[in-house]
This record gives structure tokens, C-alpha cells and sequence, in this order.
């Protein structure tokens, strides 16, 4: 019994566990917290963790700043598409994808078939806050990070919203958070 989460729809997060046979992929922008989210997630789940921007990292040897910068974007996504692909078949738990990853028809398709999406959405200004914190995003880089992200928001919703569960997270602890997916996971059929 986990007493941190202890009213997500009766069920316990073991059961919760139990009964999900496949990974929860956490999608969304940039700075929602889908890392940090999705590693107390898979905490309270007893589940495996990974995060596809630092596999992508180590397959290329390469900061995520540096593949945008040597090789361009396109490149980039080619590699994350690879890498997801890769993720997705290795059964993991819980798999952070890059703010881009989902937008990709065939990433989306992908993970909508074989896994969980979990679209973690939240305000502008909490974004570019927590945005603001690392210098690490070669998108923000290339102009006001504000518009950039609003732009993004506008173009990508459509996309994220195809994700089988939405959490609309907020400034609070993330314990409210995974609370939130617990209970949207519990109800999930
Ligand atoms: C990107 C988001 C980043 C990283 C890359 C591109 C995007 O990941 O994959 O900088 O296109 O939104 P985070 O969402 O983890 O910051």
C-alpha cells in the first residue's frame, strides 16, 4: 500500500499497475514536466523509467544543442523517431518523450497503438517559466521564447490532444500531478 496516493478512484497504484500492459508515454510541451512527472510516475508504479531525449543523447553521442546544431532539425527528428520506435519495443514502463515526438505522424501512431499517451498540458506562463530555468532547448534560442512557445502551443495542441489521457498540471507539488494520472489511469479501460 502506497499511502502517497491513496484515493486514485479505490484503486492502489499496484493495482493500477496490474492491470496496464503497456507503456504510458508522457507527451506535451516543452518544460511541462513530462521527466520529472514521468519519473515519480513510474516510482509509484514500480515501473522501469526512461527518458527518450537522454537515450537519443547517448545513441548519438551528442547533447540535444549539439545534434540541432551540427546536423539541423530534421535530422534530429529522424533519430528520435528511431529511438521511440526502439523504446516503444523494449517494454518500459514509463517513456518522457521530447516536446516534438508526438507531433510526428508516425511517433503519434505508433505510441497510440501500442501504448498510453498521457498529454500533460499546462498554462504559458508556468512554460516559459520553467522553460527559463535551462539553457538547453535549441527551439527557444532562435527568438522570444514566449511567442515560441505560444506558436508551439497553437500548432501542436491538435496533436497532443490525440493522447488517450489529458492532465492539465498547475504550479503545485507533483504528487498532485501523478494523483491525477493515477486517477485517469485507474478509470482507463
Ligand atoms: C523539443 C523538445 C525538447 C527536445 C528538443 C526539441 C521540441 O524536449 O526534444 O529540444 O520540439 O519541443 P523537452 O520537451 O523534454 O524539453
Amino acid at each position: 500500500m502506497n499511502n502517497a496516493y491513496p484515493s486514485s478512484n479505490q484503486l492502489e497504484p499496484a493495482a493500477i499497475a496490474a492491470r496496464i500492459d503497456r507503456p504510458l508515454v508522457l507527451v506535451g510541451l516543452m518544460g511541462v514536466g513530462k521527466s520529472t512527472i514521468g519519473r515519480r510516475l513510474a516510482g509509484a508504479l514500480d515501473r522501469s523509467f526512461v527518458d527518450a531525449d537522454e537515450e537519443i543523447e547517448r545513441a548519438a553521442d551528442r547533447s540535444v544543442s549539439e545534434i540541432f546544431e551540427e546536423h539541423g532539425e530534421a535530422y534530429f527528428r529522424d533519430g528520435e523517431r528511431r529511438v521511440i520506435a526502439r523504446l516503444m519495443e523494449e517494454g518500459h514502463g514509463v517513456i518522457a518523450t521530447g516536446g516534438g515526438a508526438f507531433v510526428d505522424a508516425e511517433t503519434r501512431a505508433l505510441v497510440l497503438e501500442q501504448g498510453i499517451a498521457i498529454w500533460l498540458d499546462c498554462d504559458l506562463d508556468t512554460l516559459v517559466e520553467r522553460t527559463s530555468r535551462k539553457n538547453t532547448r535549441p527551439l527557444l534560442k532562435t527568438g522570444d521564447p514566449r511567442e515560441i512557445l505560444f506558436n508551439l502551443k497553437e500548432q501542436r495542441s491538435p496533436a497532443y490532444s490525440q493522447a488517450q489521457i489529458h492532465v492539465v498540471t498547475d504550479d503545485g507539488p507533483h504528487e498532485a500531478t501523478v494523483a491525477r494520472i493515477l486517477q485517469e489511469l485507474a478509470a482507463w479501460q
